[in-house]
């Protein structure tokens, strides 16, 4: 996994391309089916990030072997209602972030009732790597995903996550997702809530 430090990439111009103040030069663009086995260890690296002590290891690993696996990110890259956006450091390494949307209704009652735009896109997945967090890779990524967003026929984009996730939750107030309501699950023995998040991506 490549760290910080990278040399200047512009091997592809980006019109969102920046040089952060760590002097990493991140862009970010589409995933493709070549991505994949790299979006499989970056998740593998960074969905533990998010989760809660409680969460048991065994269930972990199978969520990391069967749902973050190179073949689901293949099916992911070719599923239209999804748009798999990475980040990379001009290293040639594996990407340093990668968000996930999808287009469609929340199947969630609760989700359902809490969101007020529709049609609606779901951020279902936010992942940087920890060398890069408070770099401004995450504001980029953030950034592009919107963009994205909006190029959808979302009219509003919701997202979960866990209430214990108190750096998550910052940086997502600060990108204009305000918390609209609350989502409860259960994994392993125990009960996890999630605060449910929303934020408008066309008025017209
Ligand atoms: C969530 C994530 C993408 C944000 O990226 P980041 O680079 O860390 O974000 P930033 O540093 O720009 O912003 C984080 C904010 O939390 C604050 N913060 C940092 N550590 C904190 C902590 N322990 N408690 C509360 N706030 C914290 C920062 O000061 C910053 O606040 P600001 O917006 O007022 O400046 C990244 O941390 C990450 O990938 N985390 C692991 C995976 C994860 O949790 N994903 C979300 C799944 S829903």
């Amino acid at each position: 996994m490549s760290g910080p430090v990278a040399r200047t990439s512009g091997s592809r111009p980006d019109r969102l391309a920046r040089r952060y103040p760590a002097g990493v030069p991140v862009t970010v663009r589409r995933a493709t089916e070549a991505d994949a086995a790299g979006l499989s260890r970056l998740a593998a690296l960074t969905f533990p990030l998010a989760c809660t002590p409680r969460n048991p290891a065994d269930l972990l690993a199978a969520h990391i072997a069967t749902r973050l696996d190179p073949a689901s990110f293949r099916r992911h890259v070719v599923d239209p209602a999804c748009t798999l956006l990475l980040a990379e450091d001009g290293t040639g390494g594996d990407p340093v972030g990668y968000t996930m949307l999808v287009l469609e209704e929340p199947s969630d009652p609760d989700v359902a009732r809490a969101i007020r735009h529709r049609p609606t896109v779901e951020l279902v997945r936010f992942y940087v790597h920890p060398e890069h967090h408070g770099s401004g890779t995450a504001g980029l990524l953030m950034e592009h995903t919107l963009t994205a967003a909006a190029g959808t026929a979302a009219r509003g984009s919701w997202l979960g996550v866990s209430e214990e996730n108190a750096r998550a939750n910052a940086f997502y107030a600060r990108h204009g997702f305000e918390p609209v309501g609350r989502k409860r699950f259960h994994i392993g023995d125990a009960w996890e809530d999630d605060v449910v998040r929303e934020r408008v991506l066309r008025t017209s």
